[in-house]
């Protein structure tokens, strides 16, 4: 890159961290779910303004995570674009990878509404989303009118898939194969989602049996195409081991560790009680967990760390733990739209410099 494309690139995140420290406060005062909605109404803007600024991470960032590359060690984590309406946003932001989903087989509404609740002291959320999203079907349409209009991103996306509500856990197999099979080939990996607090039963899915179970006929439904076990924090050590060994043994190409907690870390007592709980509290009980991942897979298969990830410092403690990139989600509400780009710019400032430079 040049000097002066790097001189733009810089003030390119600046100009969005600037705009967002004029926004947050207006979008702050809103609903959280209503702003949520408002700001994924701009995100066709928000991409144009960021392809200007031209935030693609540093070509030494971009890191091997399992058989995919990522662009830079920074992705973003499920949930946040369910059903894949912004993707060449995310990756004008500077994301090394982009999660979609969760989607479900069956197309559904979620929990009644408030579902999201900011706890700004904390910079935290605690959400009951329940997966409401427009199902798999629709997203296997967004994203093949991706691939139609050669607008395919260069950055590796994901489709991270859920059990539907109406459908009961015995059925959960044909549920997740339903999935699968509606999104073949259009997605560059998968992940196994058993690990989203707000569906009933859900979490019942990261047992042996079951687990074995579900990984036995969704690995190879999904043919080529890798696919994570993503799992949740509260899972006690030993078990979220065991999942970590059947994700192995079947054949699952990465683990993605953690999705929220149902418990209240820190000085987040007093929060809203039912959903899970992201961002900076669940940080060190996530690192603990990742840990734990870490050491059962070890070495055999890779591990996205995600949870309360927010600068460079955490995303570089994560890497040198052994994680082979990670994920964020609510930093970037916090933060703003340039977060992405700005860590990925200190990570950069950290290499070494090539000699000769
Ligand atoms: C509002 C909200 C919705 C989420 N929805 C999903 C989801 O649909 N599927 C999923 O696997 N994780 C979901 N997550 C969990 C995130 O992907 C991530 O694992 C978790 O928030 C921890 O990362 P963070 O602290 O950077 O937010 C959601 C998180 C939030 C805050």
């Amino acid at each position: 890159m040049t000097g002066r494309l790097r001189h733009f690139s810089i003030s390119g995140v600046s100009v969005l961290d600037f705009l967002y420290r004029v926004v947050r406060p207006l979008l702050f005062r809103l609903d959280p779910e209503e702003a949520h909605e408002l700001v994924l109404g701009t995100l066709p803007v928000a991409g144009m303004l960021a392809r200007l600024a031209n935030l693609t991470p540093d070509p030494r960032l971009a890191c091997a995570v399992g058989p995919l590359t990522f662009a830079g060690p920074v992705a973003l984590a499920a949930g946040l674009d369910k059903d894949g309406v912004g993707i060449r946003t995310w990756e004008a932001l500077g994301f090394g990878a982009v999660e979609v989903g969760t989607v479900t087989g069956l197309a559904q509404k979620g929990n009644p509404r408030p579902r999201l609740f900011r706890l700004k002291e904390q910079h935290a959320l605690v959400n009951r989303m329940g997966f409401n999203n427009n199902g798999a079907i629709a997203l296997a349409a967004t994203l093949q009118r991706l691939r139609d209009s050669g607008r395919w991103p260069k950055v590796p996306v994901g489709a991270n898939l859920g059990k539907s509500k109406l459908v009961e856990n015995d059925n959960a197999v044909a549920d997740y194969l339903n999935s699968l099979k509606a999104l073949k080939d259009r997605a560059d990996y998968f992940v196994v989602n058993v690990s989203s607090p707000n569906t009933p039963g859900l979490r019942a899915l990261q047992e042996k049996e079951p687990l074995q179970r579900l990984l036995a006929a969704a690995v190879p439904e999904a043919g080529r195409t890798p696919v994570f076990l993503k799992l949740a924090p509260d899972l006690e050590d030993d078990a979220l081991a065991e999942a970590v060994g059947v994700a192995i043994e079947s054949g699952c190409a990465g683990i993605i560790a953690t999705n929220t907690t149902l418990s209240r870390p820190g000085d987040t007592a007093r929060a809203e009680q039912y959903g899970g709980l992201s961002g900076a509290p669940l940080r060190a009980l996530a690192r603990a967990k990742i840990r734990v991942a870490l050491q059962a897979t070890g070495g055999r298969i890779p591990v996205i760390g995600v949870g309360g990830v927010a600068c460079a410092d955490d995303v570089a403690e994560l890497l040198a733990m052994g994680c082979a990139a990670t994920q964020l989600y609510t930093a970037l509400i916090y933060e703003g739209p340039g977060l992405v780009a700005r860590i990925h710019r200190d990570l950069a400032a950290r290499l070494p410099v090539p000699a000769g430079k």
